[in-house]
């Protein structure tokens, strides 16, 4: 038995549903093409239909989007795109009142070189913010001053001419790494949370926050070796040195205690992309004084088959310290969305990967689309925006496919924007999925979605219940949420018989409406890729 452990005293996302706003594709107000605040407020009655608790959005701060808003140029405004700051807090106010509470996405490993820090510490060695960016000599060669290479490809370094320097960016060029160490770069994030949790922002989405601490001795990263992940061997080095120090657990205690100072504390939810469960399960410090929530990428990661996933479940649930509560995603605007890279495009294995993901032990984390089975768009060289996939063409598509703009129905662009506009990036076919069409249909993935998102709200067992799962075929995930619920999961294509352990119970949702309110006994037939959750059992 994992993950049993009782929450001492939950806060609201332990029980909540978190669902993704990637706001440049959410809904275009103005007819501009891309999405904005306006439009996303225009759609918080879908939102809240569908029973969701809080909405983390994408960036939306000022930037000059070399990397669509990751490159942040102002911590503390909106980008004019999306609207204004009165904007921002008229959503945060009427999302409030249809109990929905609003994250941002916090970007601390790097700024936009547009940034006034930044152009403050390239103008010169002796400028006040120098020290908020990692600046070295060259090397013994007149070369970079290591060997750290960016996430993104090509070397971690850029030469400033007029220093004579170079700045570390493990990302883009136009995207320079701040540096961690300086006392001040330190204070001037603890103003800026500050800033947004006094205007009743709910918390942060954190931005690579495993890497934003380097090495102090900016010490060449080792070499790749054959045994190391796939994306290691191509950079041909281990990110050993350009992040994750130990450090950066001083820096979630500091965000730790001053979310502590509100009520309710503000969530810090981050984003640690790490290949190893331990060093995941450490974000989440003694349990009690860093990271809420930390997001589990191996997961993400793994197939759609049982025995993969609750392989990384229940490794993750046996190294997370006492207090610790998973988070479950299966799509955001990185990786290929779900209902193609788990389900590919087959909407049986939508929904049972739907069920999975909202009725384990932890937060779930919808992408928006998720909800309709949205799958990834297809996209042309000229139509690319991302500029991984500007890169890595054709090797590599880039990030685009997952980042096509929401169908709210079945006519031109979707309603994503005006019929006369242009969408930033090309709309997938708003035939196939749309958000009104499954609004009439009892029958459809979003139907499914949220009749489980109110099964789960009436159930605490599904809520805050432990974990336990129990004998059942390989293909089969079957385990038992809290005192008395059994969810059943067959993600194979095959029809499975289980057993459940012990009569009585009845279906509360699963994929399938016809199973609703059904008694089962303690045989149940599953169909392929089907899943139930049977309560009183
Ligand atoms: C992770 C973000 O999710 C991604 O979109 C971005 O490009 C990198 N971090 C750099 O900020």
């Amino acid at each position: 038995m994992t993950g049993t452990g009782r929450v001492a005293s939950p806060e609201w996302w332990h029980s909540a549903v978190l669902y993704q706003v990637y706001i440049r594709s959410f809904a275009d107000a103005d007819g501009d093409g891309h999405g904005d605040l306006p439009g996303l407020r225009r759609h918080l009655d879908h939102l809240a239909w569908l029973g969701v608790d809080a909405l983390w959005l994408s960036p939306v701060g000022p930037s000059p989007n070399a990397d669509w808003g990751y490159d942040v140029a102002d911590y503390c405004a909106v980008h004019p795109d999306y609207g204004t700051l009165d904007d921002l807090e008229a959503l945060i106010a009427e999302a409030g009142q249809l109990g929905i509470r609003i994250l941002l996405d916090l970007v601390p490993n790097h700024t936009s070189d547009k940034h006034p820090w930044f152009e403050d510490s390239r103008s010169s060695t002796l400028a006040a913010h120098r020290d908020f960016y990692v600046w070295a000599d060259p090397g013994a060669d007149g070369g970079p001053p290591n060997n750290w290479v960016s996430t993104f490809g090509g070397p971690g370094w850029t030469l400033d001419d007029a220093s004579g320097q170079y700045y570390l960016h493990n990302f883009l060029p136009e995207q320079p790494d701040l540096n961690w160490w300086s006392q001040g770069v330190r204070d001037a994030f603890d103003e800026i949370l500050r800033f947004w949790w006094d205007r009743g922002v709910a918390g942060f989405r954190i931005d690579v926050c495993h890497m934003i601490v380097k090495d102090a001795q900016l010490r060449d990263n080792p070499p790749a070796t054959e045994d190391d992940p796939f994306v290691m061997q191509m950079f041909g080095q281990r990110p050993f040195y350009n992040s994750n120090q130990p450090e950066v657990h001083d820096v979630l205690r500091r965000w730790r205690t001053i979310s502590a100072g509100y009520d309710p504390p503000r969530l810090l939810l981050g984003e640690t992309n790490v290949e190893q469960l331990d060093t995941l399960a450490s974000f989440y410090g003694s349990g009690t004084d860093e990271l809420h929530l930390a997001f589990n990428f191996p997961f993400i990661e793994a197939p759609l088959k049982a025995k993969a996933l609750w392989d990384v479940l229940e490794r993750t649930e046996a190294l997370l310290p006492d207090q610790a509560w998973p988070v479950w995603t299966g799509s955001n605007h990185d990786v290929s969305r779900l209902a193609t890279r788990w389900a590919e495009g087959d909407p049986a294995r939508v929904r049972v990967a739907l069920l999975m993901l909202l009725t384990l032990r932890g937060t779930p984390v919808l992408y928006q689309g998720d909800e309709i089975g949205l799958v990834d768009g297809n996209i042309t060289e000229d139509e690319l925006r991302d500029p991984v996939g500007r890169r890595f063409w054709p090797y590599y598509a880039g990030r685009d496919p997952e980042r096509t703009p929401m169908p709210w129905d079945a006519g031109r662009h979707g309603g994503f924007t005006d019929a006369g506009a242009t969408p930033w990036l090309p709309m997938t076919d708003p035939r196939v999925a749309n958000v009104a069409d499954q609004r009439a249909d009892p029958r459809s993935v979003l139907a499914m979605t949220r009749r489980v998102i109110a099964a789960r709200r009436r159930s605490p067992d599904l809520q805050l219940g432990g974990y336990e799962r129990l004998a059942s075929p390989d293909e089969v995930w079957l385990f038992r949420r809290g005192e008395s619920t059994v969810v059943a999961l067959n993600l194979s294509g095959t029809p499975h018989d289980i057993t459940l352990p012990g009569r009585g119970g009845s279906v509360v949702v699963g994929t399938d409406p016809a199973r609703d309110a059904s008694v089962p006994g303690d045989a149940l037939s599953l169909g392929a890729w089907e899943g139930v959750v049977v309560a009183g059992v």
